[in-house]
């Protein structure tokens, strides 16, 4: 009660209080529990980092393991859910289908709704990290027309996720260290960012004590719009309509400075970020390793680094503070992994995954109460009801 302020967007409105990520918009600094997200891309793996994000502390050898055997024991799905992917049409979106398979999984897990202790908590956050490489791989399988399979207990858990994704029938898996390196990385780099939309979206959902599962589906619905996670996508069909477009970068550069024109530029600017996303740098240079060290010549690499370049140079960018983002990169190292454009939110929202559960667990941890804000009421006032006849 009392005066209610308006901020769109919450740009200025803090939603809560949190001991996950830091985030300095000024400075270009990211920290995972107080840890340089530089150090972590470069020395830790996607597991270490979940756990992390997820409990607060670097594991040691025997938590990890332990923590690692828990999710493995979790990582068969219900075979019914084989059914709910099958009607879908080949042609859905990849995040629709994760979306709504991870809603399906609490029909087959309804004890994950009920989360009365940390031990409950602890259960249903194995499960997920289990069964949602599996549900990953089995959309991009369905949009490849691949066989539908599970993965092998002995990898690692990223190996394990990329073998579920691309192993052939009939022929024998063979990773490449460089590819499971490049793939480590991009998770990490993805997996947390404090109080953005999609991580709003699960915390407000799971505020009302929805369960985790059903919560993670709301924070995927939140991160496949192209204004979030769904700009990786956008930014290679940007980039490839340059490229078609003769690759003449001025002429977008116009467009999306246009105040008339919709187009902006995508995998450009941030809400934080004013100097640079610290996660584009490493992404950047990422990037220009994994395609040499693959041998890949990808013409749109030129075409995106000439479009920074043009960007940085122009007073429009300039003077809006808009720098590249993590995701302005990131598709052109998925595309060189052979992963198709329309998976790449999909695998933002494979790293995002111990971000939301931390932030999930955060909040029922701290007893926060449900998520509700307030409103300015602008509408008529009071009008007596008219009849059907006498409208
Ligand atoms: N191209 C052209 N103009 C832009 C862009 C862009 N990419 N981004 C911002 N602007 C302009 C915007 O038009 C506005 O201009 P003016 O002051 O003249 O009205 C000004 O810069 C401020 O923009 P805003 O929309 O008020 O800023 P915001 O904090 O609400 O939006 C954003 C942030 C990321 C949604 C926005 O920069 C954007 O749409 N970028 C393109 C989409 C994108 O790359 N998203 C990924 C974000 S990072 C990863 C993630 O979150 O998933």
């Amino acid at each position: 009660t009392g005066m209610i302020t308006i901020d769109p967007g919450f740009k200025n409105t803090g939603s809560c209080e949190s001991a996950i990520t830091f985030l300095d918009g000024e400075k270009g600094m990211l920290r995972y529990r107080g840890y340089a997200i530089e150090e972590l891309a470069e020395k830790a793996d996607f597991l270490e980092v979940a756990y992390l994000l997820i409990f607060g502390e670097l594991p040691n050898k025997e938590q990890l393991n332990t923590f690692h055997e828990d999710i493995k024991a979790e990582s068969q799905v219900d075979e019914e859910m084989k059914k709910i992917l099958d009607g879908f049409p080949k042609s859905a979106h990849p995040m629709g289908v994760l979306s709504s398979l991870t809603s399906a999984l609490i029909a087959f897990n309804p004890t994950s709704v009920n989360i009365s202790s940390e031990k409950d908590m602890y259960h249903s956050i194995v499960k997920i990290l289990g069964k949602f490489p599996v549900l990953v791989a089995w959309t991009m399988r369905k949009k490849k027309g691949l066989p539908l399979d599970y993965g092998d207990d002995n990898l690692g858990y990223v190996e394990n996720l990329h073998k579920m994704m691309f192993k052939k029938p009939s022929k024998e898996y063979k990773c490449n260290k460089i590819i499971i390196d490049a793939l480590d990385k991009l998770l990490i780099l993805h997996a947390d960012h404090e109080q953005n939309c999609s991580t709003s979206a699960v915390r407000i959902t799971g505020s009302s004590h929805a369960g985790l599962f059903v919560s993670l589906s709301a924070g995927i619905s939140a991160l496949w719009g192209p204004l979030h996670g769904g700009a990786n996508q956008a930014v290679i069909e940007m980039l490839e309509g340059i490229q078609k477009d003769g690759g003449d970068t001025h002429k977008y550069m116009a467009k999306a400075k246009d105040k008339n024109d919709e187009f902006r530029l995508m995998g450009f600017g941030h809400r934080v970020y004013k100097n640079f996303d610290p996660r584009a740098r490493i992404i950047k240079k990422a990037a220009d390793e994994v395609l040499e060290d693959l041998g890949i010549v990808d013409p749109i690499l030129d075409i995106a680094k000439r479009l920074e370049k043009v960007a940085l140079e122009d007073p429009y960018f300039v003077e809006r503070n808009l720098y590249p983002n993590v995701d302005f990169y990131s598709g052109i190292i998925y595309r060189a992994l052979g992963i198709p454009r329309e998976m790449f939110t999909v695998m933002f929202a494979m790293g995002r995954l111990p971000g939301w559960i931390a932030q999930w667990r955060e909040m029922r941890l701290n007893h926060e109460p449900i998520g509700r804000p307030r409103q300015v009421y602008i509408g008529e006032t009071y009008r007596p009801f008219k009849p059907l006849e006498e409208r």
